[in-house]
Formats: C-alpha cells, structure tokens, sequence
C-alpha cells in the first residue's frame, strides 16, 4: 500500500483540501483508495459522509478494516491534525512514502510550514531520501503580492514545489458536496484538471512499486 500524508501544523492551509481531492483522484483512476482522517475536526469524514453512491468509491478506515481479501486498498490518503507533532508526526512521517504540504499565501502560514520543514529535514527518513516530499501552493492567486511571496518562500525551502492550485469556489463547494473536483464536468473544472496535472504526474512518479 502507498501512503500519502497531508500535513501542515496550521489549520486552513488547505490540507483536508488536498487530501479529499487526491482521494477522489484515486478512486476516479479506479485505485482502491482509503482516507483516513486523523483532525479531531472530522472534515475529511464529513466530506464522505456526503460523497454521492455513485461517485467512485473512496473507503473510510472503517471499511477498509472491514474489506475482504483481495480488495484492500492499494492507497491511503491521510489528512492530519492540524498541530500535529511529537511522537504523532514521528509515526505518521515513518508510515508515509509520500509527504505533501500544502501551504497558502499568509505570512503566518509561511513561518508555521518553515519551522514544520526544518524538524522534517531532521527526520532520517526524509535526509535519506526515503520520503518523497513536495510542497504545493494553495489558494494561490497570481495577481497577488502575497502569491508572488509563496512562490520565493517555496522555492527557498530547496524542497520540491509540485503544484500550484488557483483559489476558487470549484474547492469549497467540492468541499460541501463530497466531490473532488475530478467528479465534475469538464466545463466547471477543466482549468483546475490542468493545475492538478503536474501533482498527479508528480504522485504517480513517486508512488514506490510495492
Ligand atoms: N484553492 C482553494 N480555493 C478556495 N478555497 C479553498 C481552496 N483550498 C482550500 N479552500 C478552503 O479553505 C478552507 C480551509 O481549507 P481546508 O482544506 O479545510 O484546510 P485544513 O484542512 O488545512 O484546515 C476551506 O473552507 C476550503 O474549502
Ligand atoms: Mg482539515
């Protein structure tokens, strides 16, 4: 099974964001596909709750414990906790083979995500290249100072920078409908499908052959 971890110590960096759209990407790619959530504030969990029958299937914990031989799922998608640390990050950093970090154009967000870089860099997994790590810009608006500031701040962090995803209602109301934006029509989302592109290539080339 490939792991994918989705962290960032502040809240509203958009990981929930990212974590139910790679799943919904997953599922569209027909991969079996768990997502576990791990933020005592439930929002990948209230995200399928809500996802229609008919979209493609995206198992909570509780199914994939209860899935027969042989249909296991091939991923795990894991939102975390916004603050999470210690011990907890130690564990969920050794059970990833990918990390991603999403991180919006603020300021406070910036200097939370560097400190949160520089105890990652420490983990030996990550300085030995065992864990593919990637930043992804959110909420990014490119007529904007502060996006322009993202973009420096990410690529003087020397980790990768895989996407960078626009700020649009395509999200939130994503976000309230159990979709992922690979669910809709193509005439709502085509432009969001080419952000992701460099993301899901990105995914797709890291994810080990197990
Ligand atoms: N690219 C985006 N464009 C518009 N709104 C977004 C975008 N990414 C996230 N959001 C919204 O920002 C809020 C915080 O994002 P969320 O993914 O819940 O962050 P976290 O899980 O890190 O707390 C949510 O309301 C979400 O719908
Ligand atoms: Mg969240």
């Amino acid at each position: 099974m490939q792991t994918i971890l989705v962290a960032n110590p502040k809240g509203g960096s958009g990981k929930t964001t990212l974590a139910t759209n790679i799943a919904g990407w997953l599922a569209g790619k027909r991969q079996r596909v768990v997502l576990e959530d791990r933020d005592p504030q439930q929002s990948s969990a209230f995200w399928l709750s809500r996802r229609p029958a008919l979209f493609p299937k995206v198992m909570s914990a509780d199914d994939a414990q209860h899935a027969k031989k042989g249909e296991a799922p091939a991923w795990r998608v894991v939102d975390s906790a916004a603050g999470v640390h210690g011990d907890d990050l130690r564990d969920a950093v050794k059970a990833a083979d990918i990390l991603l970090i999403p991180v919006t154009p603020s300021v406070l967000d910036m200097a939370a995500t560097a400190r949160f870089l520089t105890k990652i860099a420490e983990y030996k997994a990550v300085k030995q290249g065992d864990l593919s790590t990637g930043l992804v810009g959110m909420r990014v608006d490119s007529r904007t100072h502060s996006s322009a500031d993202l973009d420096e701040f990410m690529k003087s962090t020397g980790f990768p920078v895989v996407a960078q995803l626009r700020v649009t209602q395509v999200y939130v109301y994503c976000a309230r409908d159990g979709a992922s934006i690979f669910d809709l029509p193509r005439s709502r989302a085509e432009q969001d499908w080419e952000q992701w592109k460099p993301l899901t290539r990105w995914i797709a080339r890291h994810a080990p052959s197990k």
